[in-house]
């Protein structure tokens, strides 16, 4: 039976606007102080809540489900990723899932185009030169980087944001390569002139730039292992904005510690908020603390899509941003 106002609790602090419209509309308990709740503060919310909207920081386990009540329904999360949400558990106890997908795609794109510029053309490592005060002046051999324009840019995981990526690099002027479980329609890879490999190995073997854009799932996680990251040139660059696990985070640092590869850009981490020292320690690393879709309009739009979640379920009808089965 739907509720008129459901109960709902939101686990972060989220854009002004958004916690005003969820407070006109739902009998809301917000998180004022913007802490990370622990696992116990997570079971009590779903104890009392009818909806609990939670986001990436949150680690909503079966063992957290496992203190669901009967009342709660819906779990609205602020994000697209759902790799942090037990889905069998909270199908188990008929608990519907959202997320909100699209409206990050673009932002997540762009990081990614940043990372590649980042590290390629050694963004970093020259800010952290000027503020030091070690600049001595422009010199001809100075802090050379290389090209994007030309570059075989390999994308693992063809979905929105992949897609997105591919329309980017080819204004930058690369060729675009790609791995995903399932080939795009010849339309849409004519639309980047997009090449398909059935096989990762073999892609990695054959790119410059490789770029992880897939959800992180069991199948996905450590896909980038020390064994793939073997396959790859010495020049290549290697982005994450996806999910840190689906690389093996002490294997990559290895590999760039010997050179296997010429550098990283790195959006996510593996246990975050921790980052391997070893990764913090090498100058051809692009470091940023999972902004991907940190930006003022798409936080707005996330919410919005979040609030559209909560009311169509609410209204008893299904929420248009259902996570079904099997959703990456
Ligand atoms: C979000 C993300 O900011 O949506 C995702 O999957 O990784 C992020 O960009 C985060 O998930 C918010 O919960």
């Amino acid at each position: 039976m739907p509720l008129k106002r459901p109960t709902v609790v939101v686990t972060r602090r989220l854009p002004q606007g958004v916690e005003t419209r969820m407070a006109e509309l739902f009998d809301v308990e917000l998180n004022f102080d913007d802490h990370a709740m622990d696992a116990g503060q997570l079971a009590a919310a779903m104890a009392r809540a009818d909806v609990v909207v939670p986001t990436v920081s949150d680690h909503i386990t079966a063992e957290v489900l496992g203190h669901a009540g009967p009342q709660l329904k819906l779990l609205a999360n602020f994000g697209t990723g759902v790799d942090h949400i037990d889905l069998p558990a909270a199908r188990a106890h008929n608990i519907v899932v959202t997320n909100t997908p699209g409206v990050l795609t673009d932002d997540t794109a762009d990081m990614v185009m940043a990372l590649i510029l980042g590290v390629s053309r050694r963004i970093g490592e020259g800010e952290k030169l000027l503020r030091a005060g070690e600049w001595t002046g422009w010199s001809p051999t100075g802090m050379l980087g290389h090209r994007v324009s030309g570059k075989r840019l390999g994308i693992v995981g063809m979905g929105r944001i992949g897609q997105a990526v591919a329309a980017r690099a080819r204004a930058f002027g690369c060729q675009v390569h790609y791995h995903n479980r399932h080939r795009l329609p010849a339309a849409a890879e004519r639309v980047v002139e997009a090449t398909y490999w059935p096989t990762l190995a073999a892609m990695l073997a054959r790119v410059d730039i490789v770029s992880i854009n897939c959800p992180l799932t069991p199948e996905t996680h450590h896909l980038i292992d020390d064994a793939a990251l073997r396959r790859m040139q010495r020049h290549v660059y290697l982005i994450n904005v996806a999910r840190g696990e689906v690389v093996d985070e002490a294997a990559l640092v290895a590999c760039l510690a010997r050179g296997g590869i010429a550098g990283a850009g790195l959006d996510v981490f593996e246990r975050e908020p921790a980052v391997t020292a070893g990764l913090l320690a090498l100058p051809n690393v692009a470091l940023v603390p999972h902004l991907g879709s940190a930006t003022f309009e798409g936080r707005l739009d996330m919410g919005e899509k979040v609030i559209a979640n909560i009311r169509s379920w609410s209204d008893g009808h299904r929420p248009p941003d259902q996570v079904l089965e099997g959703w990456a």
